[in-house]
This record gives structure tokens, sequence and C-alpha cells, in this order.
């Protein structure tokens, strides 16, 4: 009945992705992938369908395995509850107070991090850097770590959080119970939510807490989401931007002698390979999508780099163009309900980031034979992103 959803493997969707998509697109666009145990959607229009519809396709569904380690919150709810839990966190994540807060630090922390990286004594001789783990990483968790303004937290202490709170996702997606260490951070970071709210008048959590009708535990909840939604997107996010930017110099050209084209550029990098790939819903009732009959129940399924690609929005969706004039229609931070709530925060810091190595990396472009291991382009199942992104500079000289 599908074919080609039933040749595609884990190993298909987590490697080179885009053409196994593109396949399913035209002929079988809600597919059923034994290898998901589930239905799989790759054009835009059933695409949108899904994510705007939480009452036939759901998250609030036990099989979800974020609320088993931290508890309900906007994630895992719908309707009703999950307006009461997400309403409480949306001011301070507009685009008004997002730029109020953070414009000018994203500007001066990926400032900084560049510096940092270009002026190591070692980098002076041989400039080179991964601008994956010396400015994408830092920079996603220093914007979180900030963003939550839990008292007595450095970016270092929110990593671990994070590290561990992933470790429990992880186990328990495979059948584990929630170990140890995830459960001592989760306490660890219950006990710094509780002390924020308790003593920090004026922060964002205290804000929460006194004017909502969260519980402690709600609040606790919620944050932990935030932190969990941030850190890899906003990390894959900022290196896939930087990776297809400096893969073609011509756009490179173009987006340094006129950096009106960089939002743009940051734009098409998330149709391109949006840092979140898959999202996941449950049906609530039997349903018809595209030609597919959907019994209640089953999983489905959303490849949002399938979405970004459908020719029938996208002009050659396969090519990187920092001009093009739709990538707004891009689905990386999806719509409906659940649409991401940091997506403001989450493209100032990618600005920034290229903003400030085209600023600060005179000639920059991708090493493709770094003794680390060149570049090589994004992979991942849920989460995709390149390894590195190693890049070489000139140590003076004019910049290109
Ligand atoms: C500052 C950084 C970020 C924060 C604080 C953040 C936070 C969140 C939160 C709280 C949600 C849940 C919203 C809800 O269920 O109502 C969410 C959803 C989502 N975010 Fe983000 N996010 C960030 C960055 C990103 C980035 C960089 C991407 C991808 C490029 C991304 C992709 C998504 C997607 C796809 C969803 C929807 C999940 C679903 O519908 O199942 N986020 N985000």
């Amino acid at each position: 009945m599908y074919p080609v959803g039933a040749s595609i493997t884990l190993d298909d969707l987590a490697g080179d992705v885009h053409p196994h998509l593109a396949r399913l697109r035209a002929t079988e666009p809600v597919s059923w992938l034994p290898a998901l145990g589930g239905w799989l959607v790759t054009d835009r229009t059933s695409a949108l369908e899904v994510l705007r519809d939480a009452a036939t396709y759901t998250v609030d569904d036990p099989r979800f395995s974020t609320a088993q380690v931290v508890g309900p919150s906007m994630l895992s709810t719908d309707g009703d509850e999950h307006t009461r839990h997400r309403a409480p966190f949306a001011s301070p994540f507009q685009q008004a107070a997002v730029r109020e807060g953070f414009e000018d630090w994203t500007g001066s922390t990926a400032r900084q991090l560049v510096e940092t990286l270009a002026t190591r004594p070692e980098k002076r001789a041989a400039p080179r850097a991964d601008l994956r783990s010396e400015l994408a990483g830092p920079l996603a968790v220093a914007a979180i770590a900030r963003a939550l303004g839990l008292v007595d937290a450095d970016p270092d202490r929110v990593l671990g959080w994070y590290r561990a709170i992933v470790v429990g996702v992880e186990g328990v997606n495979a059948g584990l119970e929630v170990g140890d260490d995830t459960r001592r951070a989760v306490a660890d970071l219950r006990a710094e939510v509780d002390r924020t709210v308790r003593e920090a008048a004026g922060s964002m959590l205290a804000g929460v807490a006194g004017e909502s009708s969260l519980t402690a535990d709600e609040v606790f909840s919620n944050t932990a989401v935030l932190m969990f939604g941030a850190i890899e997107t906003s990390e894959g996010m900022t290196a896939n931007a930087l990776a297809h930017l400096l893969t073609d110099p011509d756009q490179t050209d173009a987006v340094r002698s006129d950096r009106s084209l960089v939002a743009g550029a940051v734009e098409e990098s998330l149709r391109m390979e949006p840092a979140a790939t898959l999202v996941d819903r449950y049906t609530t009732v039997d349903v018809v999508l595209g030609d597919a009959l959907i019994p209640a129940g089953d999983l489905v399924t959303v490849s949002l780099a399938g979405a970004n690609r459908d020719p029938e929005v996208f002009l050659e969706p396969d090519r990187y163009d920092v001009r093009r004039d739709n990538a707004r229609l891009q689905l990386a931070f999806v719509k409906g309900p659940h649409v991401c709530l940091g997506l403001h925060l989450a493209r100032l810091q990618t600005i920034a980031a290229v903003d400030a190595v085209l600023n600060l990396l005179p000639n920059v472009h991708l090493d493709h034979a770094s003794r680390n291991g060149g570049f090589e382009p994004a992979r991942g199942l849920v989460f995709r992103k390149p390894a590195r992104v190693p890049v070489r500079w000139s140590a003076s000289g004019n910049v290109r």
C-alpha cells in the first residue's frame, strides 16, 4: 500500500534525508513508515492541516516522553489546558520584549565569542575554529540562561541540567526508567526555580508564578521545557545557518556586502534544514489526511523538512537562495497552537552570530580539510545539524 514508506529506514531519515522525502512527497505524501511505527507527512498542505488541528492531532498522549520526565507542560497539553500553561510565558517571549531585552545582548555576546576564538594565541598563526562548538553552542546556552533568569545558575549549570534531562528523555524513549542523574538534575533545577520565584521579584518566573494559576510543579515543568526546547535547537539553527551561508562563496559575498540579507539568509537556512525536523502528534479520532485513512490513536509525524521543500510552494526547493522571497513560509517553528515560543529569541541569536562572523573573520570560509575532520552536512533523525562547522579565515587582510 505504501511501498516507498516501507522501504525507508531510520538511517535514511537520519542521513541524507532530502531525496527520500522528495520521493515520498511525490508519490505518498502521507505514508505509513514501519521504521517509525507511524505515518509520515511530507507535503506542506497536509503538514499544516495536522499542525493547526490540535483537537484531531494531539500532543496530549502518555506516549510522549518529556512529560514523563518533567511533568505536564505546554508541550504536552492541548486546548484550554495548553492555553493555561502557555499564556503566562507568552509576553516575555513576544517580539518587542525580546528585542528590548536581547538585541544588544545577543550582538555583544556573539561578538565576544568570535573575538575570543579569533584571538587565542594558537589561532593567530593558523586561524581556524569550529563555529558550532565555539560559537553556536555557547551562545544558545547563554541566551536561555539569561532568559530564564535563575538566581544562581550560570550557563554551565544550565547545560549540566539540560544534558541530564536529555539523557532521561532518551532513556524513556528507549523503554528505560528515569535514572538517578536525571532525577538529581530535575530536583536541582526544581529547587532553583522555586528559589527564583521566592527571591527574585521582578524576574520572569516570579511574574509567571504570581500572575497565573500555574502550580509550583507547573512553573517548573514549563521552565524545564523552555530550557529543553532552546538549547539543542538554537545551536543547530546557528550551526546550519553558518554552514549554508559559508558553503556558497557567492552568497557569502552578497550577504557580507548587504547586511539587510542576513535575516533572509537565516530564514532560508531554516527552510533548507529545520533544526528540529520531525514533530509528533497522535490522532484522537479516525481521520482522512490526503489519501490516507488514519485510525484513532495512531502516531502522525510531520516532516518539517519535507514541507519546507514542497515544490508546490518553493521553486527549485533544493537550492539555497538568500534572496528567496517566500522563505518566511517555512515551517521550522511549526504553525498553530504549539508554534515555537522562542522563535524571536532564536532568530536574534542566529542573526547576531552570522553578523559577528562576517564582521570579525576576514575571508572566512568552510574548512573542507580540517585536521579534526572536514565539514560534513547536517544529520540527525529529529534534531539535524552538522557535527562541526570548521572554518578558516585570513589572519589579516581585507574582508572579502
Ligand atoms: C530561545 C530558543 C527557544 C526557546 C526558548 C524555545 C521554546 C519552545 C517552547 C516552550 C515550545 C513549546 C510551545 C508549545 O508547545 O506551546 C517550542 C516549540 C517548538 N520549537 Fe522552540 N524554542 C527555541 C528555539 C527553537 C529553534 C531554534 C527551533 C528550530 C529551528 C525550534 C523549534 C520548535 C518546534 C518545531 C516546536 C514545536 C514542537 C511541537 O509542536 O511538537 N525552537 N519551543
